[in-house]
Parts: structure tokens; sequence; C-alpha cells
């Protein structure tokens, strides 16, 4: 049997969960694999603090040099957070000749070209784990779907904000009850910003989209809008037209263009996204030969996690003496994502009047933008909400349409402009 020797970088709940597992399941794993994977060293702040069962405490240690420069580990497993000084750990290792493990998206999103540049030449990264915690979206795309041009991927990738939005949707609680419940079990972190905001889904937003593109897509790039903005009297007057709200995030190949998105959006209440609940994520995948093709599953926590990140170990493990291609050959070049086409849910506050609508209309029409449907809510009350949705129209058109619309005398307010995506 062969046996490989992993030193780990950090032992927070990715690290702890990784041993959990590997002192569960190592015996399945030597029979199933006829491979045992033997932990060496552990990088970890603080010496003193329990560490899971089954370790010997001789093998912790607080000083990196002991992981890095010990020339009997044949793999790095990298599971601290934040890029640095992680990217420079891994950067080191792979120019070391070793394969490296990462669950650290914010190192694989901010020095993609770094990592896919030192691992040419049968070096070898992988970062399953860095994207959804336990769905293998990244091996799936790129060991799994190469026959394939990939259309278009639309994730559901951060658990906080799905939960968020199941509370306001099946319970009819507003954005910030909802935020203050997800805070209160667990599911939120005191500073829910990177969360809610949309920053944690564009970074690995940005890892999917190059991998689809074969291209640099940086996180800077993508479009990002956050789900503080939505009311709950959105997610209801969506489910009369309906649709359910999802905060999405949306890679697509237009014409060789890369379209990069992160935003909260409509769907029919139909689509197979649309029942995916609570903090669960998944991944839906337009393939151009395999067609559509979804994953769900947990993205984050402890044991969900270590499963991606031990069996990228087990992986790394047989290109170990293996004349096998490195990572997936993206080249270097960066994209910067563009402009796209879109339906949209415009929800205003109009006064009840003969005349409003009409100039509203115009307005839509002056920009080639064409509704689909209309709903008036409320009676008999001096200001009345008006919702429409359109047609596809180009985002830039719905913004200029929406500033003219907004400075009208006829418009009390443009409350909410929601993205609409089949
Ligand atoms: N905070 C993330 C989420 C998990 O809510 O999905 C870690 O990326």
């Amino acid at each position: 049997m062969k046996t490989v020797n992993i030193g780990i970088l950090g032992c927070g709940t990715v690290g702890s969960g990784v041993l959990k597992t590997l002192a569960a399941n190592g015996g399945w794993i030597e029979k199933r694999e006829n491979l045992k994977i033997h932990v060496k060293r552990i990088l970890v702040n603080d010496l003193a603090k329990e560490r899971p069962e089954g370790y010997p405490k001789s093998i912790f240690t607080d000083d990196p040099e002991e992981v890095l420069g010990d020339s009997g580990i044949d793999i790095i497993v990298e599971m601290l957070s934040g890029e640095n000084p992680a990217a420079d750990y891994i950067l080191r290792a792979i120019a070391s000749g070793k394969p490296v493990v990462t669950s650290n998206k914010s190192v694989v999103a901010a020095r993609w070209n770094d990592i896919m540049t030192a691992s040419r030449g049968g070096r070898h990264v992988f970062f399953d784990a860095s994207v959804c915690g336990g769905i293998p979206i990244i091996s799936i795309l790129s060991n799994s779907m190469q026959a394939n041009r990939i259309n278009r991927v639309l994730g559901i990738i951060n658990g906080t904000t799905n939960y968020i939005l199941t509370r306001m949707s099946k319970d009819g609680a507003q954005f910030g009850d909802a935020l203050a419940q997800a805070k209160r079990l667990g599911f939120a972190e005191a500073d829910a910003t990177a969360d809610v905001e949309g920053f944690d889904a564009a970074s690995k937003l940005s890892i999917i989209a190059s991998l689809v593109a074969g291209r640099h897509v940086p996180v800077g790039s993508i479009y990002r809008e956050g789900i503080s903005k939505i009311d709950e009297v959105d997610i209801s007057i969506g489910k009369e037209l309906g649709f359910t709200l999802k905060m999405l995030a949306i890679a697509a190949i237009r014409d060789d263009a890369v379209e990069a998105r992160v935003h909260p959006a409509f769907i029919p209440s139909k689509h197979p996204l649309a029942s995916v609940s609570d903090s669960f994520n998944a991944v839906f995948i337009d393939g151009n030969a395999v067609g559509e093709l979804m994953l769900y599953g947990r993205g984050a926590g402890d044991l969900p996690t270590a499963s991606s990140v031990i069996s990228d170990i087990i992986t790394a493990a047989k290109t170990i003496g293996a004349d096998t291609p490195g990572v997936i050959n993206t080249t270097e070049e960066t994209v910067a994502a563009g402009d796209w086409e879109s339906e949209y849910y415009i929800r205003m506050t109009v006064p009840d009047r003969p005349g409003v609508l009409s100039k509203i209309a115009g307005v839509f029409s002056e920009h080639r933008i064409s509704i689909s449907s209309l709903i008036q809510k409320g009676f008999d009350t001096p200001h009345v909400p008006l919702v429409f949705v359109t047609h596809p129209c180009s985002k830039n058109a719905m913004l200029d349409a929406l500033a003219k619309i907004a400075d009208s005398p006829e418009v009390v307010s443009v409350d909410n402009l929601i993205h609409v995506v089949r």
C-alpha cells in the first residue's frame, strides 16, 4: 500500500473536520484507494488549544517552517483563511515541487494567475474545497465536463443569504429580522457583510467563471449586488408572478464574451434552483453536450468541506510519481465581465391618477424596453405600488430609463430593481 505524508497548514473548522474525517474514514480510504494518508505535521496558531482525538501532540507546531521545510512531507494541505500568508505558503510549496491542496477561496480567486503559472510543468494544485464546501463543483467542471463548452453556470453559492431569503419567503420575515435570526442560529457571522453583500459569492464565482472561461475572471470585474435591498413585499409580489427570489451567482459565455455577476434574482418557481432552501447550496450547469446538470449539497461546514479536501488529497497522491498533466490549462489573460441583457422586475410608487402609466411606459419605450407584465397594487389611496416585469433588455438601458423615471414628477419613488433569470 502506498503511504502519503501530508503537512497541514491550519486547524480551524475545516482542518479539524479533515482530522476527524481521516480518523473516522481512514481505514475505508486505505481499503478502497490502497492509500494510507499519514498526517505528519500540523501548523496551528495556538498549541494549547484542544484538537481532534487520535493525533499525537508532538505533530502540532506553530512554526510554518516545520511543515513547509520538511522534506518528508509529500503533500501540503492549506486550510488557513485569508490571502496572506497562505498565498506565500502555497506558492512556496508548489515551487518545491509538492502537490498542494487548498480550501482557501481568497487565495485561489485573488492569485489565480500566480497559482496557474507556478503550477505548470507537472505541478499540481487542487482547490475543490475552495468553492461550495462539500459540493465537488471544481472537480466536476475540470474533470468531468471537459467535453463541453459550458454555456452557463447558475449557482446558489452562499448559504447565509439562501437561509435569509428562505426565512423571508417562507415566514414573511423582513430582511433585518431574518438576518438577526441567522446570526442567532450561527448561520451568519456577527459581521455578515461579506455574505449579505455578495463579496463571498463573488470570490467563489471568480474561480468558477475562470474555469468556465479558460481565462482569469478577476473578482473586481464581477458585477455584485447584495440582498439588503430586498423587501419582503418584493418576495410576496414575485410569488404572485410565479417567481422565487434567490441570491444567484452567474457565469455565462456569449460569443466568447464572459458574463459574471452576483445578485438577487427572481427565478421561475418551477426552476430546480427554486426549491434549494435554508443554508443549502446548489449549482446548475448548462453544457453544450451534457445539457442541464445540477449539484446540490452543503456549501460549508467542517465535515462537508473535509469531504472535498480529502478527495483532493487522494487525487493529489495519485499524481506523485505519475506523468499526469497539471491543472486545467487556463491562460493568464484576464477578462472583465461585461454588460448583459436581462429581464427585470421593477417596483415603484406612483400617484393613482390618469397619465402616470403612459408617461412611464413612454420612457421605457424610448429606451427600447418592452414590458411583459404589469401589476398595480392597492386601491383608493393617493399613492400605489406599480410593478413591471420587462422582456430582456440591456442593463445600461434599464439604468438610464430608471434615472429618467425617478426624476419625473409623475413618480414618487423607484423602490426596487431586481433581475429576472430563467
Ligand atoms: N459564509 C459562506 C456561506 C460559507 O454562507 O455560504 C463560506 O464561504
